[in-house]
């Protein structure tokens, strides 16, 4: 039997599965067909084929899934069965499994056929990841469109520098991805009290219990991280009293290089029996390939007098020339630098003084007015 006469048999018996048990055989047949024919060198044309084939077997997998568990499954779609093992899998697929199947399944035809088109005329050989992959990408360029529409009637500030009023966990993923160059960001975080040694008074800031933060910072840099390119460095604020919470959350999404300290010069809030606290750390890191930092090599104890309180427009409003160190650190002249949790907008102001460009993303209405009117 040739390629094409086997091709042939397994649409047939594709045809008529009728059980999940008879697609999933046939879907692992067709992978190991297809691995088969990768190793051996086949011509793409025929890998091509066989790649369609894939998606015909995904998609009707994912349309048995849709028919009957539209709404995923109380359990089981987390990656894990529990339960006892030896019990029947009441969700015959993991979430991770099911993915594909359900985008093939609930794409149009036309979609698909032109996203196959061009991966056929392209070097990348026609796989059912590679196609839901090319119309994700489709999806959020569009979405990326739209929310530029939108956003741009109250975002005047310059071409290179645009603040977004919004939550980032719904903002970001209408972001480009891997087109910045810089994360660098100072996220709420379990501070629920506020020093009454303050002369201002301020609001407290979203989301600042230890819980809300954890589920925050780990949201936001779900969206966020497939925004940096390959070698983007990030540099993320924080306080040695949440290490243990915040260190594994982050490197569920990047890689820590280094923990450096902002020595602030003055002592901050605190017990006041103790010592006083005069520093926070900074969470230093990449995503992928690490590359060497610009300048010569400096101490990762960071020297940058705290504002004083009587200056202060944002309760953890950071100086500009610390984040402006930390930029030219970090990225060239004409990068994008990206702040989710933009504040006061040192970031920004800290982006456009150093020639780059930036995204910010702020919550609230106030500190995205502030962040206009220091711009
Ligand atoms: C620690 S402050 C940032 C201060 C900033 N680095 C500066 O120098 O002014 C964190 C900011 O994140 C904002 N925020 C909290 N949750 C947010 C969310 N989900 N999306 C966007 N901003 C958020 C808060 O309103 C707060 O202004």
């Amino acid at each position: 039997m040739n390629e094409l006469q086997k091709l042939d048999k397994l649409k047939t018996e594709l045809a008529l599965a009728e059980t999940f048990e008879e697609i999933a055989l046939l879907d692992s047949a067709a992978e190991a067909y297809a691995t088969f024919a990768k190793r051996n060198g086949m011509a793409k044309e025929q890998q091509d084929e066989i790649g369609k084939y894939r998606i015909e077997v995904e998609a009707k997998k994912g349309e048995w899934l849709d028919a009957n568990f539209p709404h995923g499954s109380p359990e089981g779609e987390s990656g894990k069965l529990r339960g006892n093992q030896n019990e029947p899998r009441k969700m015959p697929a993991t979430k991770k499994e099911s993915a594909a199947s359900r985008a093939l399944n609930r794409m149009s035809k036309e979609a698909k056929d032109s996203i196959i088109e061009v991966l056929e005329e392209g070097e990348k050989v026609v796989t059912p990841q590679a196609v839901v992959n090319e119309f994700k990408k489709i999806e959020r360029q569009e979405k990326y469109q739209d929310n530029i529409d939108s956003f741009n009637d109250v975002t005047p500030v310059s071409k290179d520098i645009q603040i977004i009023e919004g939550d980032s966990i719904k903002v970001l993923p209408t972001l480009k991805v891997e087109s910045f160059d810089l994360l660098i960001t100072d996220p709420p975080y379990g501070m629920e009290f506020q020093s009454n040694q303050r002369e201002k008074k301020f609001d407290n800031i979203e989301n600042d219990s230890i819980e809300d933060t954890i589920s925050v910072i780990d949201g936001v840099l779900m969206a966020a991280v497939p925004l940096l390119k390959a070698g983007a460095q990030f540099y993320m604020f924080g306080s040695i009293n949440y290490l243990q919470h915040i260190k594994p959350i982050i490197e569920k999404h990047l890689t820590i290089k280094q923990i450096l300290i902002w020595d602030r010069g003055i002592i901050g809030m605190g017990d006041l029996k103790s010592y006083g606290t005069s520093y926070e750390i900074i969470y230093f890191g990449y995503k992928k390939d690490f590359n060497k930092l610009n300048g010569i090599r400096e101490r990762d104890v960071l020297q940058f007098n705290k504002l004083p309180n009587s200056n202060i427009n944002h309760p953890t409003e950071k100086p500009t020339e610390l984040i402006e160190y930390l930029v030219r650190k970090s990225s060239n002249e004409g990068d994008s630098v990206l702040d989710p949790f933009a504040g006061s907008g040192s970031t920004l102001i800290a982006a456009r003084d150093t020639n780059r460009k930036a995204v910010g993303i702020e919550l609230e209405k106030d500190y995205v007015n502030l962040i206009k009117s220091r711009l």
